[in-house]
């Protein structure tokens, strides 16, 4: 096949929730329909459960599962489909946000009863920025909702976009009896014994005939009036829209019913993008050109301490990727070769020789990647990765044994390369700080400094609001803030000058006093 046929036939996405809106329950169900597993339940176990809050232990052995599941490939009617999965736990957020980088659309999910969340619209923000094609999926239709116009009001409002619906609810709770699909003009109707496994589906395309009626009253009248009212009142679905993600098509369903998660899949695989462009510093990559390219977006450690290799996530973003041929990582400047690139299939991972644009590979490595690193066949290229986010909570971080210095630095070296927090120098004192986006990452460090490099070390809590970075339009307004706020001023890791703010109001008063300089709550603006 073409480099371009293959191309085309791909579809790779993230799904994003806030926690328990049915992200695991929808990424099972489409791989169930779309023929990958056949019993759910293989992704569940990927899920740190919610009682693990404070439990790290739980979130390292998740950890191991998670590799498998972290990727799940498979092949359906022609297209090869990679769904990226994202931690639904929000003290990971900081790990979402990177594999956001590596898909070509989302799919959002959203609780039918409580519509847009916090967790929601932040990834938003993200896709936002990435001009990421979005769809809607409204899930839990099978509980008490909101009506599906002040549904869609939520999502065009939360999450600034425009919303086109592309199936319609009959009705919703215990009455629920599945979608009509605008987008083929279908009634779907569904049995739902055995939740775990395909049901049967009931297709009926003329909802204004008599047999249509008999499945769907007493509603056959309020979903002839809701369609009529949706299609004067939401633009027609236009795919270019949709493609330069300033429409979301909206779906209504329950995965865990099985209803609507078919006319999903099907117009998903019909209209969402196949890999297209990757913004480098240097210049802009299409996925159709001949020579290979792609990124690191994620770093996974090996579980086992003996072995400190770690699994490097790979998206090819142009050309075709193969074993045992030698690549150039435009950061050090080496070549490397690969003999055993691992591809990831819903329930198995084996060895592959051959990756096209879109698809994920997973390579050993022995330290030589960081996130957002660069592969290619000798170009020097820099692919443009996601900024990072203010983190939420600093801590100083002490070396706990005189004698395991070099195993602390290196370990906290390895854990930031690998996105596990944000590390900071204090400009004026040299304490490293770390910050994170969750209080459960702290614990998680520290057992894997013990476990993974022999290192111990201590935390003193640091009350701080948000780290700053800083665009500055006088240099000697930024040299006297500097000097004023040393003790607030610390290096990211590139050695930029971040602004350590206490509290609310001491970041607004360095923005009313020092108004040539501008301070940003992500570290590229
Ligand atoms: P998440 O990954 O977004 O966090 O959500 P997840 O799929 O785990 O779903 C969260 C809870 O919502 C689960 O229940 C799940 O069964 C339920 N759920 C998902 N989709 C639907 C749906 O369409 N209808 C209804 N009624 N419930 C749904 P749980 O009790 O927390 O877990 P479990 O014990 O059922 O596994």
């Amino acid at each position: 096949m073409s480099i371009k046929k293959e191309i085309q036939r791909r579809r790779t996405f993230g799904i994003i929730s806030h926690p328990d809106a049915g992200k695991t329950t929808l990424t099972e169900k489409l791989l169930l329909f779309g023929g990958a597993i056949q019993v759910a339940g293989a992704v569940k176990s990927n899920k740190i459960k919610k009682g693990a809050t404070s439990d790290f232990m739980e979130i390292e052995r998740q950890r191991g599962i998670s590799v498998a599941t972290s990727v799940m490939g498979f092949e359906y009617e022609g297209y090869k489909v990679n769904i990226l999965d994202t931690p639904g736990h929000k003290d990971f957020a900081e790990d979402t946000y990177r594999t956001l980088t590596a898909v070509d659309s989302v799919i959002i999910v959203i609780d039918a009863a409580k519509g847009v969340e916090a967790q929601t619209r932040k990834l938003m923000e993200v896709c936002r920025m990435r001009r990421t094609p979005v769809i809607v999926f409204i899930n839990k239709m099978d509980r008490p909702a909101l009506d599906p116009f002040e549904l869609l009001d939520d999502v065009e409002k939360e999450l600034e976009i425009e919303v086109c619906p592309l199936s319609w609810p009959i009705s919703n709770g215990p009455d629920f009896r599945g979608v009509f699909n605008i987008y083929e003009q279908k009634l779907n109707l569904f049995t739902s014994e055995d939740k775990q496994r395909l049901g049967s589906s009931r297709e009926i395309t003329d909802i204004f005939s008599g047999e249509a009626d008999k499945f769907i009253q007493p509603h056959a009248t309020t979903l002839k009036e809701d369609l009529e009212l949706a299609s004067g009142g939401y633009p027609a679905f236009e795919r270019n829209d949709y493609l330069s993600a300033t429409l979301a098509p909206v779906f209504f369903g329950s995965a865990l019913n099985n209803f609507g998660v078919q006319d999903l899949l099907d117009c998903f695989l019909d209209i969402a993008p196949s890999p297209g462009n990757t913004v480098a510093h240097e210049r802009t990559v299409n996925s159709g050109e001949e020579r290979f390219t792609g990124f690191v977006f994620k770093i996974h450690a090996n579980m086992d301490p003996n072995h400190r290799d770690r699994l490097a996530f790979v998206k090819v973003c142009s050309g075709a990727f193969e074993r045992n041929k030698a690549y150039f990582h435009s950061r050090s400047g080496k070549t490397l070769k690969f003999s055993s690139p691992t591809a990831f299939m819903a329930e198995k991972k084996s060895i592959v020789d051959k990756a096209w644009p879109g698809d994920i590979i997973g390579l050993h490595d022995t330290g030589n990647f960081k996130i957002g690193d660069t592969l290619t066949e000798g170009e020097k290229l820099n692919f443009k990765g996601i900024p990072s986010f203010s983190p939420e909570f600093f801590r100083y971080v002490e070396n706990a044994d005189p004698l395991k210095f070099k195993q602390l630095a290196k370990g906290l070296d390895h854990l930031m390369d690998e996105g596990v927090a944000q590390l900071f120098i204090n400009q004026a004192n040299g304490r490293k700080i770390i910050g994170t986006v969750g209080p459960l990452q702290f614990d998680v460090i520290q057992f894997r400094l013990q476990h993974e490099y022999g290192a111990s070390c201590r935390y003193e809590l640091l009350n701080l609001y948000k780290a700053c970075w800083m665009e500055s339009f006088s240099k000697a307004q930024l040299e006297d803030f500097k000097m004023r706020k040393i003790h607030n001023m610390a290096y990211d890791k590139q050695g930029r000058d971040v602004f350590l703010a206490e509290s609310a109001y001491a970041l607004q008063m360095a923005r009313e006093k020092f108004p040539n300089i501008k301070f940003h709550f992500i570290s590229e603006y």
